[in-house]
């Protein structure tokens, strides 16, 4: 039994102290959190020592939006997974489609930041999804079977376990426009086919597979119904503790 998740991507929103006040208020209210949920929290990076002192010794993880693969060194600016691992994080998400498509990262320097997150122990959470013009032109299937291919090579079998997927349209990110569960359902099961092709049955059986772009509080439940989709993924819904809380609680 796959446990479902519902994660937090907060993006370049919350200071420290809005983001410990909304961790705060989300804590409290999973007192009554369903069985068998996961809650993640992705602050940025600022806001990370706040949210996880407010969370520590509760169920809800924390973890990084981004990471340079490097451990150290001249890269102004960036910040490597050890730091994120002793800043209290057991998580990072890897290639977000703003990340791929504002900051121009590609799947070589993915593949990358996958590698060095799997060998500081975070647990990655690589995202996918395919461009409104690649879905209108049928090539969404393809875009997100050479996603997975460009970033998961070179894994083993072992660290796969460690690895979950997001799969979030790009054109249903922050625009209101939600997949159908049905469209969502059918791309998570080409990503399930594509993990069963490359490291077997029993590894797609057990791989997360989450879903993000437009999940609120009215179309969580629907979606979450689906055999296929194992969480969600929350942008802005995840930026106020009441309509996060009733996502979780539509588990
Ligand atoms: P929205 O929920 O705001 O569409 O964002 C989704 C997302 O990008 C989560 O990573």
């Amino acid at each position: 039994m796959r446990s479902i998740i519902v994660a937090g991507n907060w993006k370049m929103n919350m200071d420290p102290q809005s983001g410990a006040r909304l961790a705060a208020g989300i804590l409290k209210g999973l007192e009554k959190k369903p069985a068998g949920c996961v809650v993640i929290l992705f602050p940025p990076s600022v806001t990370i020592p706040a949210v996880v002192e407010t969370v520590e010794g509760s169920q809800i993880g924390v973890g990084g939006q981004n990471l340079y693969f490097e451990e150290s060194g001249a890269f102004t600016g960036e910040i490597s997974a050890g730091m994120l691992k002793g800043a209290g994080c057991g998580y990072v998400l890897v290639g977000h489609s703003e990340r791929r498509h504002i900051f121009g990262e590609d799947s070589e320097l993915l593949a990358r930041k996958l590698r060095a997150a799997l060998d500081s122990g975070l647990a990655p959470v690589l995202c996918v999804g395919e461009l409104l013009d690649q879905r209108e032109s049928g090539d969404a299937e393809k875009v997100v079977r050479d996603q997975l291919g460009g970033v998961l090579e070179g894994i083993d079998d072992r660290e796969l376990t460690r690895v979950m997927i997001a799969y979030e349209p790009v054109w249903a990110i922050g625009t209101g426009k939600t997949a159908t569960p049905e469209d969502a359902a059918s791309m998570h099961a080409v990503i399930r086919e594509w993990i069963s092709s490359s490291f077997g049955d029993d590894a797609a059986e057990e791989m997360t597979i989450m879903y993000g772009g437009s999940v609120k509080p009215h179309n969580a439940a629907t979606l979450l119904s689906e055999q296929e989709i194992d969480g969600a993924l929350v942008g802005g819904a995840s930026l106020e503790a009441a309509s996060f809380l009733d996502i979780i609680r539509s588990v």
